[in-house]
């Protein structure tokens, strides 16, 4: 090719770059209109329950090696169904099949009438293959194929997301393939509370575009979730008697363990899966409820008594909040000194939509404290997060992955483009841990770049 017509190109190539980045310049926040929290237009129902299974999901029991409870949405013409259960086999034959049957509660939401079930496989084989499906009215389920946890000493993979809760269906379902991609062999997805946000009379359709978005997560592993702040709703709102009370969605969705704290059952419970024993605690309702001191207690006793290698708490407020003027003082009061008494390898927390990890006041390896947010709103860091901290995110979307191997546990936080944002391993050396940061591979810190939101907020980056 002649200089000439070398030239020639390029200056094509440029004026081509240009108009095709123009508009991508102009996209700034002033010129986005804001996002409505669903992607269903007003008038129009979407979510209807009918004859067809939905909404259904799998967590695990107690003892993950040995089984899970199973919770999934019919029309109101369904009762008492049928979960069938057989090993997985190759052959369009499920072979024998085990068939359990269903309790039925109804719920009736925006979207009409519904029948939520749930049911309980217990005395499964660990580190099996099952095949499974669930009934509906003249109808099933697709065969859905989970794997019960390994056995201690096996590895395993898992993830954990922050807050979901927002525009479930638009941005968080990116992030939950894009985990996917990165550990195709989970087993387990820790969800930290605020799965929806809820209270708009348009919690059915929120719950819909979860279920949308976490689909690829809940079709092939089990599922736990924490409670965060937005499963409750306010009663009698801006009154004296103002009080959260769960909201009708949260016990219906989720066939938990039932082993929790007194006073705060819905939302709190135990669980082991290989060399991890899991607490979840029910942070709205320790602050908000007057049960911290019952849910330290308990938190004392289901750790005192752990034969499992690691430990992972799961809590939607933060004992340290990275966010500016937020402080939940009754959880570092009553529930923080419980989990440094018995170091606690992992706190995983939401509620606050940035990301920052530190440990505790003690300069000890462990707990590791982590807030991490999956969906689309967006906070901004505190001065004091921003020293506290490392590392920190605003305006990033996240999820994490978590890899144990014996006395190795390897953390990664990746952006919803599959980016490493934050690594480090946790080495177990007899009673001791080690805490090995992995800064290679890293990208650099995200800080929010825009003044304020489409709606002209400037205490927050997205919303
Ligand atoms: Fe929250």
């Amino acid at each position: 090719m002649s200089p000439r017509r070398r030239l020639a190109q390029a200056a094509i190539a440029i004026a081509v770059g240009a108009v095709l980045a123009a508009p991508l310049a102009a996209r700034d926040a002033g010129a986005r209109a804001p996002e409505p929290n669903t992607l269903v237009p007003a008038g129009t129902i979407h979510y209807a329950a009918s004859a067809l299974p939905d909404r259904i999901v799998a967590t695990p029991l107690e003892d993950a090696a040995r089984g899970f409870s199973v919770a999934w949405r019919t029309g109101a013409g369904v009762d008492a169904p049928w979960v069938e259960i057989a090993l997985a086999g190759d052959s369009p034959d499920p072979g024998p099949v085990r068939r359990v049957r269903a309790r039925t509660a109804p719920l009736t939401t925006e979207n009409g009438p519904a029948h939520h079930h749930k049911a309980l496989l217990d005395g499964l084989e660990p580190d099996t293959l099952y095949a499974w499906r669930v009934q509906g009215e003249g109808t099933w389920s697709p065969w859905r194929q989970m794997r019960t946890a390994p056995a201690p000493a096996q590895p395993m993979t898992l993830l954990y997301f922050g807050d979901t809760q927002n525009q479930n269906a638009s941005l968080v379902s990116r992030v939950m393939l894009e985990a996917m991609r990165h550990a195709p062999d989970a087993r387990l997805a820790l969800f930290a509370g605020d799965l929806v946000s809820g209270g708009d009379g348009e919690d059915d359709n929120e719950w819909g575009e979860w279920f949308d978005a976490v689909a690829p997560v809940a079709a092939t592993m089990t599922v736990a979730p924490a409670m965060g702040n937005h499963e409750y709703a306010e009663e009698f709102e801006d009154t004296p008697q103002e009080r959260r009370v769960m909201g009708a969605h949260w016990p219906l969705t989720f066939a938990l363990p039932g082993n929790g704290a007194p006073g705060a059952e819905a939302g709190t419970y135990w669980f082991d899966a290989q060399d991890v024993r899991f607490v979840v605690l029910d942070g709205t309702s320790a602050l908000d409820l007057g049960t911290a001191q019952a849910q330290a207690r308990w938190l004392d006793g289901v750790l005192a008594d752990n034969p499992r290698r690691w430990t992972v708490a799961m809590v939607h407020q933060p004992m340290y909040s990275p966010r500016q003027d937020r402080d939940n003082a009754l959880l570092r009061e009553h529930v923080l000194p419980v989990l440094e008494r018995h170091a606690v390898d992992l706190v995983l927390q939401g509620h606050d939509h940035v990301y920052g990890r530190r440990g505790g006041e003690q300069a000890r390896p462990t707990p590791q404290y982590v807030v991490s947010v999956a969906g689309a709103k967006q906070y901004r860091l505190s001065a004091q997060a921003r020293r506290d901290m490392a590392p920190v995110a605003e305006d990033t979307q996240l999820f994490q992955v978590l890899r144990i191997d014996g006395d190795r546990l390897a953390y990664e936080a990746r952006t919803a483009t599959g980016r490493l944002y934050d690594a480090f391993v946790l080495q177990r050396r007899g009673d001791a841990v080690a805490l090995i940061e992995h800064t290679e591979g890293r990208i650099p810190q995200r800080d929010c770049p825009r003044e304020a939101t489409p709606k002209g907020r400037t205490d927050r980056c997205w919303e």
